[in-house]
């Protein structure tokens, strides 16, 4: 036994959610790493739509624990909110543990956030103003909170130490609406939520888990393409969303990462700003947002559409070491008669399969291929055979591109719409 990883492959939003609720009935333990929440992964189960951003997506399984990892930052606020709804629900929540060692979003992050954003104007990175990049500046910084901290009786006064450097530092930006007093209330308020719940030292636990034989899945926020050091800087997100970051947030060694599940769409989407090659602004772009759904489960903000690109993912399938794949929402593509790939990008007068140093700043031409589509509707298919042969010839297509086997299929939001091809 080891631990296992799913995470996604492009720009967030790949549909993790969805599989990890799937998967998590085969896994003891179930973990967030990194993000926080910034994410918002979807679960739909029967008729009942959950989104979490805090809570792994395991957390429907009765029989599996679910640990926020010392990776994530967390807002007791957001986190509250969560566990009412999950709770108004019958879900049971005994089984959630957080790190004592992952890192407390304060109120003033999100204003910092906010008011950071704010002063960039037409540079915005797009952020979902949860605080997450002022958190992590912190917590590298080593000024900040950790939710360890809230059980110690100098506890406010580090509150208010860090509060009041925030406070300093707005200074330097230009105003913005933000009523600090008022979050501040309601996040202390919510602090009382999280005492309640059971906190561990994330290492020693994972790892007396490892050595009892318990299997492990690290649930990966955002994607590959958001990563901090690997992804479209500084169009990003403030955490290693990839297969690195697994052992850096939950504290387990390298070695002990054995199947790494990458997700991707049968497109590709992006939310915020920055580069996005196979981008469409058009009239197919907005078929692919209409009939994907393709709006932000965080911000409801609406997500940019395009085809799937092949020398992106090839990148991010090398920096992950990806074992497999699970390709998402393939019924969106139904109803197109041409599906476009990229498979190149004309770089200075030649062709390349290799990321430029700066998506942003280079010239990029992505060289499409063609593929049929099989126009027709997927809805109900659960066995790979049952197929139209044209999907399966545009997921074998997609395979021998990328050179890792595809063991799911995705083909609706709901639990049961998936396909086990391996
Ligand atoms: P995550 O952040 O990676 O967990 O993904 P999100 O939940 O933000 O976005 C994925 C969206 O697509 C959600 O609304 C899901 O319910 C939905 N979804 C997931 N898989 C499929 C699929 O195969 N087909 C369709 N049509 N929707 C899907
Ligand atoms: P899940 O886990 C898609 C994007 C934001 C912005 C950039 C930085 O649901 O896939 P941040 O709030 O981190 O400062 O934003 O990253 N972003 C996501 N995009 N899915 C996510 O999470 C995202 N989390 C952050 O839109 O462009
Ligand atoms: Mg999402």
């Amino acid at each position: 036994m080891g631990v296992d990883v799913l995470l996604g492959l492009q720009w967030g939003d790949e549909g993790k959610g969805k599989i990890v609720d799937y998967l998590s009935d085969k896994y003891d333990i179930v973990a967030r790493f990194q993000g926080g929440p910034n994410a918002g992964h979807t679960i739909v189960i029967g008729d009942k739509k959950f989104v979490l951003h805090t809570i792994p997506s395991g957390i429907f399984r009765e029989s599996s624990i679910n640990i926020i990892g010392n990776g994530v930052v967390i807002d007791p606020i957001t986190l509250e909110k969560e566990l009412i709804k999950l709770r108004a629900e019958n879900v049971s929540l005994d089984k959630l543990l957080v790190a004592k060692k992952a890192h407390l979003i304060l109120p003033s992050h999100r204003y910092l956030d906010a008011a950071s954003e704010a002063a960039k104007g037409k540079e915005k990175i797009g952020s979902t103003l949860k605080g997450i990049g002022p958190t992590y500046m912190d917590k590298t910084g080593r000024n900040g909170l950790r939710v360890g901290d809230i059980f110690k009786s100098n506890f406010m006064d580090k509150y208010t130490a860090l509060k009041n450097k925030h406070v300093d530092l707005l200074k330097l930006y230009p105003p913005i609406d933000f009523d600090l007093e008022k979050e501040e209330e309601l996040w202390m308020e919510s602090l009382e939520a999280l005492k309640k719940l059971q906190t561990i030292d994330c290492s020693y636990y994972i790892n007396k888990k490892l050595e009892e034989g318990k299997s492990i899945l690290a649930e990966g926020a955002q994607g590959s393409m958001l990563d901090i050091d690997f992804g479209t800087y500084p169009y990003v997100t403030s955490s290693n969303t990839m297969t690195a970051g697994v052992c850096i947030g939950l504290g387990i060694a390298p070695t002990k990462i054995k199947n790494v599940l990458g997700i991707t769409k049968a497109y590709c989407t992006r939310v915020g700003a920055g580069p996005f090659p196979t981008e469409l602004e058009g009239e197919v772009g907005e078929e692919l947002r209409k009939v994907g759904q393709e709006f932000g489960a965080t911000t409801g903000r609406p997500r940019r559409c395009g085809w799937i690109d092949i020398p992106q993912l090839k990148y991010t399938i090398m920096i992950n070491g990806v074992t497999s794949l699970a390709i998402t929402k393939l019924d969106v593509l139904n109803g197109f008669s041409d599906i476009m790939v990229a498979e190149n990008y004309m770089m200075n007068g030649d062709a390349t399969d290799e990321l430029p140093y700066d998506l942003q700043g280079e010239e990029i031409l992505p060289l499409y291929a063609t593929k049929k589509g099989w126009e027709s509707d997927l809805e109900g298919i659960t066995d790979y055979a049952e197929l139209p042969q044209v999907a399966k010839d545009y997921l074998e297509y997609l395979e021998k591109q990328l050179g890792v086997p595809i063991h799911y299929v995705s083909t609706g939001p709901a639990r049961r719409s998936l396909i086990l091809k391996a």
